[in-house]
């Protein structure tokens, strides 16, 4: 397994280049099944996840074919065509690989009248339910049985009906599925309380592109006016604001000055509230957004929360920023069950870390010792970067597939601002 190796002290100054949104890509890429025309989509990030989310759709029956491009560009050019759907099950060695695959669930609904789709499993930082998935589609029309670690979908008559759902919690995924399910059913469905994270508008601007009718863009309810058909399209991803937010975490920690270069300042807003708060400068520039810090950060107080709050993937690159300032800071996580794996980890460079429960105050060190450290998760993962280049000496973090699952060429970008990092590949 391959490593990442930093040895910590370096500022990060120059620019970064944001890629196309792991998150978004992932829900845009099943939008290819809603219709018998070509999907293409631009600007789409080089990801473990967004390849293994092209090979499922290959199962599928959907072919898809990545343009040119240049070794030194970001992002990539994906053209998928579900011209017939050769399989609607998305198998289980799949499906536990990638969670991400259960949103083939609603777009093969919505195309093909059924699914069978591998129940996804838990993960590292929860048990990850799909309950809401299957009651959104439900409140739609579906029927749905549970069997042997298996959902099987199906449209009485081969099409939702419509209907109205209210989430009790905000899930992202449930929404997406929700949406992609809606698109062609017969008739209006409505979402409630519904996800407003910006990758849930670039779906519904991505389906709109393709002729779905969906009214409530950005707010927390959806109304989707069932279409007979869908048309093919050419959409752009959405920038990462996860990767420009981590990145930013980065520049904070090692005092330094870097414009994330494509960030959208309005898809990030409580991420840039919150780095001023720690005390960063904090602009927007014509082709970004500019973050310097010089000094140690101040303690911030940060409770995730669905969007527009502070983002649960945000939670440990934050942490890690928070190790090396002043005074106390507190961190509350409440989207997910397990999300503070990373502490050990981040304990063994020195950080002074106690969690309780939800709940983790992250009192400010003098310095960090590099160290040999476990990614757990992928943002678990991204916070031991964070960590390692403003610590002393050298940190190995091992199990950079967690990384390479949401971050494009991490090392070649962090390497291009000054970092003294390097992949050491095993072979
Ligand atoms: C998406 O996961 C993201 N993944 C996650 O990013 C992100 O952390 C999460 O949304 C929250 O923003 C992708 O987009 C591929 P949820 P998702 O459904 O859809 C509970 C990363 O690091 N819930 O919004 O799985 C659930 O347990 C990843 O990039 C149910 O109870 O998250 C959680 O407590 C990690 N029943 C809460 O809702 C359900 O049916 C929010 O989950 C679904 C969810």
């Amino acid at each position: 397994m391959d490593q990442i190796v930093i040895r910590g002290g370096q500022r990060l100054k120059g620019r970064i280049p944001i890629s196309g949104a792991k998150n978004a890509a992932l829900t845009l890429l099943p939008c290819a099944l809603l219709t018998d025309e070509p999907l293409t989509l631009r600007n789409l990030p080089r990801l473990a996840d967004v390849d293994g989310f092209g090979h499922l759709l290959n199962q599928l029956g959907c072919s898809t074919t990545i343009e040119g491009s240049r070794p030194e560009d970001f992002g990539r050019v994906m053209t998928a065509r579900a011209t017939t759907l050769t399989s609607t099950v998305a198998p289980y060695d799949i499906v536990r690989k990638m969670r991400a695959s259960i949103l083939v669930l609603g777009p093969l609904l919505a195309r093909a009248g059924e699914a069978t789709v591998s129940l996804p499993g838990g993960c590292a930082i929860g048990n990850r339910p799909i309950d809401l998935h299957l009651k959104a589609l439900e409140a739609f029309g579906a029927e749905i049985e549970l069997a042997s670690g298996y959902v099987k979908a199906s449209a009485p008559g081969g099409r939702l009906a419509g209907g109205k759902f209210t989430f009790p919690v905000v899930s992202v995924g449930a929404t997406e599925n929700a949406v992609m399910a809606a698109v062609l059913a017969k008739g209006t469905c409505i979402l409630e309380n519904a996800a407003r994270e910006p990758e849930i508008v670039d779906l519904c601007n991505c389906l709109v592109a393709m002729g779905a009718e969906i009214d409530g863009i950005g707010t927390e309810t959806l109304t989707i006016e069932g279409v007979d058909r869908l048309h093919g399209a050419t959409y752009r991803v959405m920038a990462d604001r996860i990767e420009a937010g981590s990145y930013a975490c980065a520049a904070v920690i090692t005092e330094g000055d870097v414009e994330l270069v494509g960030a959208k300042a309005d898809e990030m807003e409580a991420t840039l509230a919150a780095l001023r708060e720690a005390g960063a400068t904090v602009e927007e520039t014509k082709a970004g957004i500019r973050v310097a810090m010089s000094g140690r950060a101040q303690p911030v107080t940060l409770s995730t929360a669905p969007y527009p709050g502070f983002a649960t993937d945000m939670q440990a690159q934050f942490m890690a920023m928070a190790t090396l300032g002043t005074g106390a800071s507190l961190f509350t996580e409440t989207i997910f069950e397990n999300r503070y794996m990373h502490v050990p980890e981040l304990a063994r460079m020195g950080c002074d870390i106690d969690v309780r429960g939800r709940s983790a105050v992250v009192r400010g060190v003098e310095k960090l010792i590099g160290a040999p450290v476990m990614a757990t998760d992928l943002r678990a993962s991204m916070s031991l970067i964070i960590a390692g280049l403003a610590a002393e000496g050298q940190t190995e973090v091992n199990r950079v597939y967690h990384l390479d699952r949401g971050y494009e060429r991490l090392e070649e970008k962090l390497q291009a601002v000054g970092a003294d990092i390097e992949r050491i590949s095993a072979g």
